[in-house]
C-alpha cells in the first residue's frame, strides 16, 4: 500500500502531458492538449489532456481520469505500478507500507482518533441544544449550514469531560488522546480534561483531506486570558509549519484559477469559501515556513498575498514573499484598508469587494519600493543606500532568473544603481545575507548572557516578562518538553494563570524559590521575537535529542521487525523535524560552548 500522502504528492507534481504524450502524440490546443484517440481508432483529434486539472478525456471512447488511471487504462498498469511510474519522473520517492499484521499504517490509531473527534464536533455543533449558540455564532459570521459543513466545522460543548467521555465510550485509548493535544493531563490529579471547550472548532486536514489536528476559536470576543484560538500541539501526525489550511479543499481551484490567495486565518478561508472564492489558504498562526510554500508550490506558481497591512502583517509578507520567490512562486501583494481582513471584506462588501482588492494588487518588489518612497528613502544618497539593503533579500529571492533580472532593471531604475553593480552585491558571501529562514545573526551572539544559561531558563525569563507569550508558548510546546523538573513546574503554572504572580499554595518550595528569583532576576530581556523563536527551537530539539536517545536504546532492545521499522520511523521524522527547526549539530555544540563562555563573563564580572 502507498500512504495516501504520497500518492498525493505524486498526483499533484505529475507533469500530466509528459507522461501521457509518451504514448499519445499531443498538440497543444489553447491551454489544452490534444490528439488522435489512443482507445479507439478516429481520425480528428477527440482526446484532451487538460493540465490544469490534472485529468484527460477521450470524447470518442468515454474514458477519463487522472494520470493514473490512464496508465492503468492504457498500460495495464495496477495502481500501485502506475504511482510507482510517475513518482519515478517527478522526483517523488515512492515506498510501499506493508499492509498487514504490525506492517499495517503505524499512525493508523492516530487518524482514527483525529477523525472519531472531527466527528464528534461536528455532531455537536448541528445536533441539538447544546451546539445553538455556535450555530448563531457562525450565522451571524455569514458562514451558513452548508459552508460550515464543507469544512468540517464543530463544536466542542464548554464542559470538561464531554469529548473525553465520549472517546472512551468509543473505545479509543486516552494515551493516543493526550498526544493529540485533545486530552490534557490536569495538574494535581490523574485525571484528563478536555483541551478544547466552549469553541468552533475548524479540523486541520491534510492535502488529501485527513484530519490531522484542529484549531479552535472561542464565541465572541476573547476575555483577558484567554487566548482568540487554540491549536493542537504539534504530534506525532501533524506539524504546523507543514499544513496549509485548506489546501486540500483549495487544491483543485488554486490549479484552475493558476493562484493561491494566502490569507492569515481560519476565518479568512471560510468566509472567502462562503462567498464563493475558493482558492485561499493560510499558514497556522505562524510566518510562512520553507515546507509551507513548498507545498504551495506544487500547485501554482502565482500567490496572491492578503495579509493585515499594519507593519507586522507587512513584516510577514515580506517574509513569505521572499520565501515564495525562492521556490518559484511569484508573490503579488494586496493592500486592505487599515483594520480590515479578507474575513470581514467578504462579509461587507463580497466577492466583487475582494475582487476589487485583487485587481489592484501589486508584484511584492513594487509594494517594497512603494513603501520606501512613501516614507521618503530616495529623498538622499544615503537613504537610497538603505533603501536598497532593505531590497537585497528580494532582489536576491527569485529562483526564477529571468524575474530576478527584471527585478533588478527595476531596482536599478528607481536607485541609479547599476545592474552589473546590483548583481554583484547579490553574490557577496554568505555572512552579509539575509536570511530569510534562520535569523541573520545567531541569537546566542545577540544574548551571550541569556541563552548562556540554557534555553529552559531563557525561556521562563521571556515568559515572566511577556505574560502575553504563554499563550504563544504553550501552543508550540508542553511542559513536559522541558528536562528540568522545576522549570517544568513552573511552566505549567503559567499556563494555569499566565498573570501568575505569587504561586499557589501548596507549590514545592524549590519551585517557588525559582520562580521568586525568575521574578526578581535584574536580567533584562528583551521582548524579541527572535529570541523566543531561537529559544522554543532549543527546547523543541532538545526534547527530540532526549527521545532520540531512548528510539536508539529501544531499537537496540526490541526485536521485533514491526516495532523496529515503528521505531524508525519515528526517528526518521524526528530528524527531519530537527533539521527543520535549523538549530541542528550546533546544539549540541552549543550547551558546552555557552558554558564555557559563561565561566569566561563570571571571571570577569565585577
Ligand atoms: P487573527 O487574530 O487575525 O484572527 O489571527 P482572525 O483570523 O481575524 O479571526 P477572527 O476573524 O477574529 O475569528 C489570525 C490567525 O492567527 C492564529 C490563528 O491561526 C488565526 O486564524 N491565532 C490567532 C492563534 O493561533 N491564536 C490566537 O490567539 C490568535
Ligand atoms: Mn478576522
Amino acid at each position: 500500500m502507498i500512504p495516501d500522502e504520497v500518492v498525493e504528492e505524486v498526483r499533484s507534481r505529475a507533469d500530466i502531458v509528459g507522461v501521457i504524450g509518451a504514448f499519445v502524440p499531443l498538440k497543444k490546443a489553447g491551454k489544452d492538449y490534444k490528439g488522435l484517440s489512443p482507445f479507439k481508432p478516429e481520425r480528428t483529434p477527440s482526446f484532451y489532456v487538460v493540465p490544469a486539472k490534472g485529468f484527460f478525456h477521450d470524447f470518442s471512447s468515454g474514458e477519463s481520469g487522472d494520470v493514473f488511471s490512464f496508465l492503468m487504462k492504457h498500460q495495464g498498469m495496477s495502481f500501485t505500478d502506475a504511482v510507482k511510474f510517475v513518482g519515478a519522473r517527478s522526483g517523488v520517492e515512492v515506498r510501499e507500507v506493508r499492509k498487514g499484521r504490525g506492517g499495517d499504517d503505524p499512525w493508523r490509531t492516530y487518524y482514527e482518533a483525529s477523525s472519531y473527534a472531527s466527528a464528534f464536533f461536528q455532531e455537536r455543533l448541528w445536533e441539538g441544544r447544546g451546539g445553538s449558540g455556535a450555530r448563531e455564532y457562525l450565522e451571524k459570521r455569514g458562514i451558513d449550514r452548508s459552508c460550515g459543513e464543507q469544512f468540517g466545522l464543530g463544536y466542542a460543548p464548554k464542559e470538561w469531560e464531554a469529548f473525553r467521555e465520549a472517546a472512551s465510550v468509543h473505545g479509543i485509548e486516552e494515551g493516543i488522546l493526550t498526544e493529540l493535544g485533545l486530552l490534557k493531563k490536569s495538574r494535581n490529579r490523574d485525571k484528563s480534561y478536555d483541551a478544547f471547550r466552549g469553541r468552533i472548532i475548524f479540523p486541520i486536514e491534510s492535502v488529501s483531506g485527513r484530519v490531522l489536528a484542529f484549531g479552535g476559536r472561542i464565541l465572541g470576543q476573547p476575555r483577558k486570558g484567554a487566548p482568540k484560538y487554540i491549536n493542537s500541539p504539534d504530534h506525532p501526525i501533524f506539524r504546523k509549519g507543514e499544513v496549509l489550511y485548506g489546501l486540500g479543499r483549495a487544491k483543485n481551484d488554486i490549479r484552475r484559477e493558476g493562484c493561491a490567495l494566502l490569507v492569515e486565518g481560519f476565518m479568512d478561508v471560510v468566509s472567502l469559501a462562503a462567498v464563493d472564492i475558493r482558492n485561499a489558504v493560510a499558514p497556522l498562526g505562524t510566518a510562512l515556513t520553507e515546507t509551507q510554500a513548498e507545498l504551495l508550490e506544487r500547485y501554482t506558481t502565482q500567490a496572491c498575498l492578503l495579509f493585515d497591512s499594519d507593519p507586522a502583517g507587512l513584516r510577514a509578507t515580506f517574509r513569505a514573499a521572499d520565501l515564495l520567490l525562492s521556490r518559484g512562486v511569484h508573490p503579488t501583494v494586496v493592500t486592505l484598508p487599515d483594520g480590515e481582513d479578507p474575513d470581514s471584506v467578504a462579509r461587507s462588501g463580497g466577492a466583487d469587494a475582494i475582487r476589487g482588492y485583487m485587481r489592484r494588487a501589486v508584484d511584492v518588489l513594487d509594494r517594497k519600493i512603494g513603501i520606501l518612497e512613501e516614507r521618503e528613502y530616495f529623498s538622499s544618497i544615503e537613504k537610497t543606500r538603505r533603501a536598497l539593503d532593505r531590497l537585497l533579500p528580494t532582489l536576491r529571492a527569485p529562483r526564477d532568473t529571468k524575474l530576478r533580472d527584471l527585478y533588478l532593471a527595476r531596482v536599478s531604475e528607481r536607485t541609479g544603481v547599476r545592474p552589473e553593480t546590483l548583481a554583484a552585491e547579490l553574490k557577496r558571501p554568505e555572512e552579509t545575507r539575509i536570511s530569510v529562514r534562520k535569523p541573520s545573526v545567531p541569537a546566542e551572539r545577540l544574548t551571550p548572557r541569556i541563552h548562556g544559561r540554557g534555553p529552559e531558563r531563557t525561556l521562563l525569563l521571556l515568559l515572566v516578562r511577556n505574560r502575553k507569550w504563554v499563550d504563544r508558548a504553550s501552543e508550540r510546546i508542553s511542559p513536559s518538553d522541558l528536562e528540568d523538573g522545576i522549570n517544568r513546574a513552573i511552566f505549567e503554572m503559567l499556563i494555569a494563570d499566565p498573570e501568575l504572580t505569587v504561586p499557589p499554595e501548596g507549590t514545592e518550595t524549590a519551585a517557588v524559590r525559582r520562580f521568586e528569583r525568575l521574578m526578581a532576576d535584574p536580567e533584562e530581556t528583551a521582548p524579541s521575537s527572535q529570541i523566543f523563536e531561537d529559544t522554543i527551537s532549543r527546547i523543541q530539539a532538545a526534547r527530540i535529542d532526549r527521545r532520540l536517545g531512548v528510539i536508539d536504546r529501544e531499537i537496540g532492545n526490541t526485536e521485533e521487525e514491526a516495532e523496529k521499522s515503528k521505531l524508525a520511523m519515528e526517528k526518521e521524522k524526528l530528524i527531519k523535524e530537527k533539521r527543520d527547526l535549523g538549530v541542528d549539530w550546533r546544539h549540541s555544540a552549543w550547551h558546552h560552548s555557552a558554558r564555557q563562555a559563561l565561566r569566561g563573563q563570571g571571571e570577569r564580572a565585577p
